[in-house]
């Protein structure tokens, strides 16, 4: 079998454990469609499924691989969606891992602490042997994502066996995402603009579509492509 290297994408130099899809004329192209108002339903699910297809894509460049007379995959995985918006990303998993199991968790905004809490999780029972490729298409708090983080440790997940996988990020969700765990490793300071004064990251690594400006008062992201779910 002919051995191949990996296509890693680029990795950003303020967040590195975070990779985003290299920006290509066809990348672009896709996002514009996306991110337009005017795009009708068929079109959005269309071109969003394409860029979802290459995120899990990228996402599985991740895992490790252990030689023979090629590359295999070692260890097994599953995903686990967050619901709702998540469950969009599903069908593209499903789409280049056959039989892949998949896990759900909502959760919701806590009217009284206004703290993301949990309302449902139902994970593969052996999910502690698994990698996990974590879907949901937009990041932009970060508070939901930290939280299944957190269920899926609490069951057992190792941080570094995490792989969150999205569309679309804000630099700010990215920060609190990237600063939330324990289990950090200390990295090359001219590789942490943004973090200078802390030099850790997260172990989980995440896999995005784009990097967006910020955040408007409401937590959309901005430019964004508005509520993901309601377009869907
Ligand atoms: N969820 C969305 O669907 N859009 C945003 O901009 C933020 C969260």
């Amino acid at each position: 079998m002919q051995m191949t290297s990996p296509t890693f994408a680029n990795t950003s130099p303020s967040f590195p454990s975070v990779f985003t899809l290299p920006h290509t004329p066809q990348l672009e192209a896709l996002y514009t469609i996306i991110r337009d108002k005017d795009t009708s339903r068929g079109d959005f699910l269309f071109y969003s499924d394409r860029i979802i297809r290459l995120l899990v894509e990228e996402g599985l460049n991740h895992l490790p691989g252990s030689s023979y007379e090629g590359v295999g995959f070692e260890g097994k995985i599953c995903g686990v969606s967050i619901l709702r918006a998540g469950e969009a990303m599903e069908a593209g998993l499903r789409e280049v891992c056959r039989s892949v199991r998949i896990g759900k968790i909502l959760i919701q905004r806590d009217e009284e602490t206004a703290q993301p809490k949990l309302f449902y999780s139902k994970l593969p029972q052996d999910i502690s042997q698994r990698y996990v490729l974590l879907l949901d298409p937009m990041l932009a708090t970060g508070g939901s994502a930290m939280k299944a983080v957190e269920v899926i440790m609490e069951a057992g997940v190792p941080e570094d066996r995490i792989i969150f996988i999205n569309l679309i990020s804000s630099p700010e969700g990215l920060k609190t995402f990237c600063t939330r765990f324990p289990s950090l490793r200390v990295v090359r300071a001219q590789l942490c603009d943004v973090f200078a004064h802390r030099l850790i990251f997260a172990d989980a690594l995440q896999i995005t579509g784009w990097i967006d400006e910020g955040l408007n008062e409401k937590a959309y992201i901005i430019p964004g492509l508005g509520d993901f779910g309601e377009r869907r």
